[in-house]
């Protein structure tokens, strides 16, 4: 397979910013399945890949707001036409490039640069409970030895005191606090984040590679930070925390901020941010 070319779907044809990752393969498949209705690339800020989702619960809900028709997708239905279109992946090449793996992950999930644009629209509303979020997240981990005695070590940049025993580590520890910063910023960029850019994925994926033993920031190699090791399975625990914390978010909001159908299609979109972070760390722990 040769290397995928993006365009994404969900751009406007008139000089919107291309994401270099996405394949729009599938959804332009030969067989008409996926072919642009009506209004695709008319600027409205949707795709085939969204048609039938939206649809299916558009004109259902009594609180549909002007924002939310302007967000709507062409009504037009599906064809119901059996998937006969096979996309060839080559596991060795989506091992190798980030950017191809990203094409079969965002493919596969159907993210969609509209599923970026109801995240960012989110964030400015539920920015305030990031703080909280945070502290939930290191109170979660101090709640058993295995996740809080990662935190004894010694971190990037920290030259303050350390405690000598587990017990005195407090979430008020010096170090505990400076920590929560760089968690605090992760978590903003996941809902701020501009998914058309390389960059955004780039990072996630040091988020991940970072927790492996492995120093893939410059600032970390430069300061000669001794290398992290945390066990996959702890990962995994904290982001469905988080998962959970954002989408009960998102869902509170009301609906004079979001509309139940741009709630349900934001939780969606988490959803998805969410799994690709946790393959952005899984995949340097099983080499897959
Ligand atoms: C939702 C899952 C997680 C995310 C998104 C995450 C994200 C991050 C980020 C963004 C950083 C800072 C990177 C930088 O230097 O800019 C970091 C560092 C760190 N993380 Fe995680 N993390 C997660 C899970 C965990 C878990 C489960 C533990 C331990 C049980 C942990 C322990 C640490 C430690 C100790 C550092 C500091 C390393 C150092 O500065 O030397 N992380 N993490």
């Amino acid at each position: 397979m040769g290397i995928r070319t993006f365009v994404d779907p969900l751009a406007n044809n008139s000089g919107a910013e291309k994401c270099p990752f996405p394949n729009p393969n599938a959804r332009l498949a030969p067989n008409g399945y996926g072919n642009a209705p009506a209004g695709y690339g008319n600027g409205s800020g949707y795709n085939t890949a969204n048609t039938s989702r939206s649809a299916s619960h558009s004109g259902n809900h009594s609180d549909t707001d002007e924002s939310d028709v302007a967000m709507k997708p062409p009504k037009e239905k599906k064809p119901k036409v059996p998937t006969i279109f096979t996309q060839e992946v080559d596991p060795v090449l989506i091992r190798a490039s980030l950017e191809d793996r990203i094409a079969y992950l965002t493919d596969f999930l159907d993210f969609t640069s509209y599923d970026s644009q109801i995240v960012n629209k989110a964030a400015p509303l539920v920015n305030g409970l990031i703080p909280d979020l945070v502290d939930d997240m290191y109170t979660k981990l101090f709640e058993f030895d295995i996740t809080k005695k990662v935190f004894m070590k010694r971190n990037q940049g920290f030259t303050g005191a350390l405690p000598t025993r587990l017990e005195e580590l407090t979430l008020d520890s010096p170090q505990i606090k400076f920590r929560k910063v760089f968690m605090k910023s992760w978590a903003r960029r996941i809902l701020t984040s501009d998914y058309s850019s390389g960059k955004t994925w780039a990072y996630m994926d040091k988020v991940g590679v970072m927790h492996t033993g492995a120093s893939p920031f410059k600032h970390q190699r430069t300061m000669g930070i001794a290398p992290l090791n945390v066990p996959y399975r702890d990962i995994a625990m904290l982001l469905g925390f988080v998962q959970q914390v954002l989408q009960a978010a998102v869902l509170r909001l009301p609906n004079h901020q979001m509309s139940l159908n741009e709630k349900i299609d934001c939780v969606n979109a988490i959803t998805k941010i969410i799994w690709i972070q946790n393959d952005l760390f899984s995949r340097h722990y099983i080499n897959e």
